[in-house]
């Protein structure tokens, strides 16, 4: 990552660390044996699959920016997650993640373990309420301390996380069908010398229900059922940032309103039927790292949120896969 982003934000350089050393020990901890290690959050796999990312013809200049300057087909990776850091019943309330890979992707890139892809890196929900890193290190560290402690810090007087609190609750939901829900970046992302915010949106109906008994894995089963039966597509979208007074990048907790400025649509993702719960997919999954900072300079994560994120998931992807034993590995459109 650039030193000048690292520079403009030491509070969050700082956050960043103290989270890296709490996250580390976690992982310590939860998995005694080190080859069990899995991501600290997003660590329950419901698949990874193969997907192709169709950027459309005829975009306006102001869109027509960096991947999607010309129509054109990316080979892609896509990790589906449960937010939680442990593998839990995929019917508790969680958020879900989507993590897309493109591949094939030319020009430098904001950091350099991986050199030909760009990540964009997304969750069931539109925010998460968190303001700041410093903000959700507190929560996490109270939560682990117990009960007394996360009380005391949410209604701390001085800098309470009420609001923090509520809005996680709410971002973590029920989810019938991974298919059918949107995703979104929740954070700031350059285009160019503008702002956006992601979206990606199912061209589904909400159609499915959470089973009366549910299998603690039965997301993962209604995938391998659906992606058996035939081809899946989402709407891959953008959200310009036109009001800096009333869109901040620093606080991500607070959405953009789509009245002022709605998501436009600038890609495809198509998912093709397959065959993905299979020990190679499990494996390249480990080895895989998604993250924001996986960006050319003009897809860069804005904010010093961002920032901090960059840094821990550099560390906490090498820092699982040492443990494990395995190879990072950057994927390839041929493979
Ligand atoms: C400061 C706040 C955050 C912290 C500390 C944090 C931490 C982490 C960590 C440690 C991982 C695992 C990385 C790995 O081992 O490869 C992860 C993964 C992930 N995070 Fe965050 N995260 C934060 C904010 C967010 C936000 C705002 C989003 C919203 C899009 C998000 C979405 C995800 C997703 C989807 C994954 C899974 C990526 C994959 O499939 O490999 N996170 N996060």
């Amino acid at each position: 990552m650039i030193a000048d982003e690292l520079a403009r934000y030491p509070e969050d350089v700082e956050y960043a660390h103290k989270f890296i050393d709490r996250l580390k020990a976690r992982l310590e901890e939860r998995y005694v044996d080190p080859e069990q290690t899995l991501r600290d959050f997003h660590s329950k796999l419901h698949g990874l699959v193969k997907a192709r990312f169709e950027v459309m013809a005829d975009l306006p200049p102001e869109l027509a920016v960096g991947v999607f300057s010309e129509p054109r087909s990316f080979q892609a990776w896509v990790r589906l997650s449960n937010g939680q850091n442990m593998v839990r019943p995929d019917e508790d309330k969680d958020v879900r993640g989507c993590a897309i890979k493109l591949m094939g992707v030319e020009g430098a890139k904001m950091l350099d373990d991986e050199t030909q892809t760009q990540d964009f890196v997304l969750v069931n929900a539109p925010v998460l309420g968190i303001k700041s890193v410093k903000e959700f290190f507190e929560i996490q560290s109270a939560m682990e301390e117990g009960f007394l402690s996360l009380v005391s810090e949410v209604l701390n007087p001085f800098d309470n996380h009420v609001r923090c609190m509520f809005m996680l609750n709410k971002a973590m939901h029920e989810c019938a069908n991974l298919l059918e829900c949107d995703y979104w970046g929740v954070g700031a992302y350059a285009l160019g010398d503008k702002a956006v915010k992601y979206k990606l949106r199912t061209s589904r109906d909400a159609a499915s229900e959470v089973p009366k008994s549910p299998d603690q894995d039965f997301l993962r089963q209604r995938l391998i059922a659906d992606l058996d039966d035939g081809d899946q597509r989402f709407d891959f979208m953008v959200q310009l940032r036109t009001d800096p007074d009333e869109m901040p990048i620093e606080d991500a907790s607070i959405l953009w309103d789509e009245e002022v400025s709605p998501y436009r649509k600038v890609a495809e993702l198509h998912v093709p039927a397959q065959r993905f719960d299979i020990d190679e997919r499990r494996e390249l999954n480990q080895r895989m790292s998604f993250q924001p900072w996986h960006a050319t300079e003009a897809h860069k994560p804005l904010g010093g949120g961002q920032v901090a994120r960059g840094i821990i998931y550099r560390e906490m992807a090498d820092f699982r896969r040492r443990r494990r034993g395995v190879e990072p590995h950057e994927p390839h459109p041929e493979e």
